[in-house]
């Protein structure tokens, strides 16, 4: 076993070591890498693909905002490094339009796909075509089952490259990475050999192409890292006819560039210095063509460019032979001594322009020239296929981007959704405007400095959603799509006619219920109370906010219905409950510390995507232990978004609505100075981290007064350095030290006095994976050493505290769900909440 590992590295040692280095030639002036639906940067190789958060989502306009994440085991033991890249995606529901700063000129678009099911989004039944602003790349692309990567070059004369995803109607489209990257002018000359009619080809530069192959024959696949230009180059096993014709040459060190021949940025020396030739060497008259079959789309011209280096010859003019592309000859008696001026080992390379391909395969071929006293043989070093664009500028179907339902006239799009959903959205107008005169009057004009709440956009976006949805008005497809109404009959069968022992919690808003729909999916349905103006706007945030963010770690809507004045939300179900109800006052067995890490980084995943997944940052304003909800595995997904949107501003309404909801929690900035940020949450979920830590209400006013606020009180021992005093006594001596004491910054962090000096979320979730790596450490390397690094004993007086605290919570949280300050004297609380501000 660690043998084995020594010699795995060993050989990446020697592997890296002979690797030529030949890049650094050139430098991209746009290189955009782009990681889709991930919330952290990506190293692949050399590259760092960047996190789609603030900075990437500036590039998107999307109707839906969609980040999926998969969990596909299969494809983390891939032994490619790409395979990071295939466990994000974005998910469009809508015409989606990526728009790139440019500089003018040549471009790669690479495109990664890997189809995943995520939440109601089955990428593999997607069904979408892709363009950019002048050609059609790909068209009615079907999700498949296997991860590829499309690579197209594009030349731009503008200073902006859009890169177009239109799903065709009713289905999806998805992406999982993107790279838009500048390529250097040499690399396409203007002129090839046009092989029908034979001629020149004259305007390769304008071309758009899609590389169908890039082969190093006779050798190994080459890394991007190892291209000057980020291309992969694959091994000619797949591709060969007839594998006995053939055999490999390689000679690295012997490749030298030269003026006369291909410039290093062609291909790299790890192409040029190894060969397929023929195999002739045992019989002077051989006489037969090595042969590689490409399987092609018909109907398209396709650039062909041979790749040669005379690494075997021992003097010029030693070896002449032909290469044809299909039956045409590409060249005759080729003597590439002659070509590169008396070189041998020289880098050099042919284009040929294909006649249109009638077939769907491609052959290409090398065979001996058949010259008196000279050996028959032949080489081939490297291969590359490009498809090229038809005449309506296509280099998928026939037809041209202007035939796209809505990629270029954004005025037709227009058109479309407000014909289709003008009574929706005047409706939701007048609500949404109703609602705002009705705060303002309430609030007698106050009104705060608003930065951070999504408006327009977001009721754009939302009528659009829900208006085509009325339009077809079908729900079952619907539910493929996105979050609907679902009529009233429906959600009575589904809950058994709300039968009261199907309750599975109590809320402020109303009664939660399991329920179960007729396909057996099972639902967690939220009947609110009789209409209050409160609920009401509750009510439509948490649509609006759920169905524009969908997150493997944010709970999922289904549905909602608001027949009969009913406000009732329909989300999937939960089979684990609260956060809360795991850490106390329920019987639930007591979680582990790596499972409530687990649990806290997935929440903190969740609200990550909410503060950068959009292109304004959203505050979920309650985060709670009671919000993050457990599925079946304990995945942890954050709920509730009912007060995500209620504005920034303090109000009576709103102070009583925090109040109730998430006491103990309340960012103390946010009284100070009435203000909201992200950091708001941030502070929330540091108490959170405590209270996962020590499993007792965070505020508890049975306690001793100097116990009561938990934020306050762990952040005591957090400063003595003495946490590990007041931790769950089911965890006592399993937390790894360092572990314990990364948490424990994390979480102090967190709960900064101030939001400049509190980390991101994304910094948060980053030390949380480390502290998991940390607590992982202990046992996959050194299992001896647990107990010395484990924490000692807990005092006695926490032992005490943590039996009252749990006969206390046993007769006080004996509904399920209830807001955490049910039957606690507000007064109390508030009194002590005052005080600690006072401070
Ligand atoms: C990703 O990398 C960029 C550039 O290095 C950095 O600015 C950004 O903060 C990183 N994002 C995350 C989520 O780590
Ligand atoms: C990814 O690439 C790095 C360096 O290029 C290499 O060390 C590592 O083994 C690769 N990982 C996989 C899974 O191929
Ligand atoms: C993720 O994959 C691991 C390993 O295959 C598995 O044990 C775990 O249950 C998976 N989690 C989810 C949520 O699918
Ligand atoms: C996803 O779609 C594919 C192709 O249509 C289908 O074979 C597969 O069963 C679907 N998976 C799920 C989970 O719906
Ligand atoms: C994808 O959509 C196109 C255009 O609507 C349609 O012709 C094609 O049959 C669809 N493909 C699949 C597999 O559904
Ligand atoms: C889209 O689908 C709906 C219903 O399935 C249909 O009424 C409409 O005509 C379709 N639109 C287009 C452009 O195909
Ligand atoms: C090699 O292939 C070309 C093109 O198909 C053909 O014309 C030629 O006869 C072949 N040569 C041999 C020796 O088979
Ligand atoms: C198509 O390809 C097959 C073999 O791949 C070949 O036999 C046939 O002649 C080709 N047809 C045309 C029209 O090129
Ligand atoms: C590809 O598109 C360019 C630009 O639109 C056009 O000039 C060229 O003729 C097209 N190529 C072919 C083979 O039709």
């Amino acid at each position: 076993m660690d043998c084995g590992r020594r010699f795995g590295l060993l050989f990446w040692v020697l592997f890296i070591s002979l690797l030529p280095f030949t890049f650094c030639l050139f430098n991209p002036v746009d290189n955009y890498l782009i990681d889709c639906g991930s919330a952290a940067n990506v190293s692949v190789g050399n590259r760092v693909f960047m996190a789609d958060d603030n900075l990437a989502s500036k590039f998107l306009s999307t109707p839906q905002v969609i980040m999926a994440d998969t969990n596909t085991s299969s494809l983390l033991s891939s032994s490619s490094n790409d395979s990071l890249l295939f466990k994000t995606a974005r998910v469009f529901t809508g015409t989606s339009k990526y728009k790139f700063p440019i500089k003018a000129g040549r471009h790669w678009i690479r495109l990664y796909f890997f189809p995943f099911v995520f939440s109601v989004y089955n990428m593999s039944a997607a069904n979408f075509s892709v363009s950019t602003q002048d050609f059609v790349l790909l068209r009615d692309l079907v999700g498949g089952k296997n991860p590829i990567i499309k690579e197209f070059s594009i030349n731009l004369a503008s200073d902006t490259l859009e890169v177009i995803f239109a799903p065709v109607n009713g289905s999806i489209a998805y992406v999982n990475a993107i790279e838009v990257i500048s390529v250097p002018d040499i690399l396409i000359e203007d002129v090839a050999i046009l092989l029908e009619p034979s001629g020149n080809f004259q305007g390769l530069s304008n071309q758009a192409y899609e590389t169908v192959a890039r082969v190093n024959m006779g050798g190994p696949k080459v890394a991007p890292d190892n291209d000057p230009l980020t291309r992969s180059w694959v091994s000619d096993d797949s591709f060969i006819v007839d594998k006995n014709f053939a055999s490999s040459f390689s000679n690295i060190a012997a490749v030298k560039y030269s003026a006369d021949g291909a410039a290093p940025e062609i291909a790299p020396n790890v192409v040029y210095g190894t060969l397929a030739e023929m195999n002739s060497k045992d019989d002077p008259n051989s006489n037969f063509n090595v042969t590689w079959k490409f399987k092609v789309d018909p109907e398209f011209q396709y650039l062909v460019r041979f790749h040669f280096c005379d690494i075997l010859s021992k003097s010029l003019h030693e070896l002449y032979f032909n290469v044809y592309v299909d039956s045409w000859l590409v060249a005759g008696g080729l003597d590439l001594s002659v070509r590169l001026n008396n070189a041998l080992s020289t880098p050099y390379y042919i284009d040929s322009v294909s006649g249109v391909i009638k077939n769907d395969s491609l052959l290409v071929s090398i065979g001996p020239a058949n010259i008196a006293n000279v050996y028959p043989n032949a080489i081939l070093n490297g291969l590359e296929i490009m498809k090229m664009n038809n005449s309506v500028g296509s280099l998928s179907g026939k037809d041209s981007v202007f035939s796209f339902p809505d990629s270029n006239s954004s005025i037709k799009h227009v058109g479309v959704i407000v014909g289709v959903c003008v009574g929706a959205f005047v409706a939701a107008l007048l609500v949404g405007i109703l609602f705002i005169l009705h705060k303002q009057r309430r609030k007698g004009m106050h009104q705060a400095p608003s930065k951070t709440w999504i408006s327009i956009s977001t009721a754009g976006a939302m009528s659009h959603t829900m208006g085509s949805k009325y339009s077809n008005g079908t729900i079952t497809s619907a539910a493929s799509n996105f979050g609907y109404r679902i009529p009233f009959a429906t959600v009575q069968e589904a809950t058994n006619n709300f039968d009261e022992s199907w309750v599975i919690g109590i809320g402020g808003f109303g009664k939660v219920y399991k329920g179960v729909l007729n396909d057996g999916t099972k639902v967690a349905v939220k009947r609110g109370n009789p209409r209050s103006q409160q609920g009401l706007a509750e009510f439509q945030t948490e649509i609006e906010m759920l169905s524009q963010f969908r997150h493997r770690h944010l709970v999922s809507l289904i549905g909602y219905c608001d027949e009969r004045n009913e406000m009732i939300l329909i989300y999937e179900y939960m089979e684990q409950g609260t956060l809360k109800s795991h850490l106390y006052g329920s019987d639930f067995p007591s979680l582990s510390w790596k499972e409530r890490l687990e649990i806290c980084i997935g929440a903190a995943r969740g609200l990550h995507y909410l503060h950068t997944g959009y292109a304004k940052p959203v505050i979920h304003r309650d985060v709670k232990s009671a919000n993050i909800l457990l599925d079946e595995t304990l995945m942890a997904k954050v709920a509730d978004f009912g007060l995500s949107k209620t504005g920034p501003e303090i109000d009576q309404t709103h102070v009583s609505t925090a109040v109730k909801g998430s006491f103990g929690y309340l960012d103390p900035e946010y009284f100070r100075r009435q203000q909201l940020t992200e950091k708001s949450d941030v502070y929330s979920f540091g108490v959170v981290l405590f209270e996962v830590l020590c499993a007792r209400p965070v505020i508890d006013p049975t306690l001793p007064r100097e116990m009561v606020n938990l934020a306050e009180w762990a952040m005591k021992w957090q400063k003595k350095g003495q946490l590990d005093q007041i931790i769950d006594s089911t965890l006592v001596g399993k937390i790894r030290a360092t572990s314990l004491r990364k948490f424990g910054e994390t979480a102090e962090k967190c709960l900064a006095d101030y939001g400049v000096d509190r980390p991101s979320m994304g910094d948060v979730l980053w030390n949380l994976e480390y502290a998991l790596q940390l607590q992982e450490a202990v046992i996959e390397t050194d299992p001896e050493d647990n107990s010395t690094n484990m924490i000692g004993e807990l005092s006695p007086q926490i032992n005490n505290f943590n039996s009252i605290e749990a006969g206390v919570s046993a007769t006080r949280f004996d509904i399920p769900g209830v807001d955490d300050l049910s039957g606690v004297s507000m007064s109390r609380v508030f009194s002590q909440l005052v005080k600690s501000e006072g401070r």
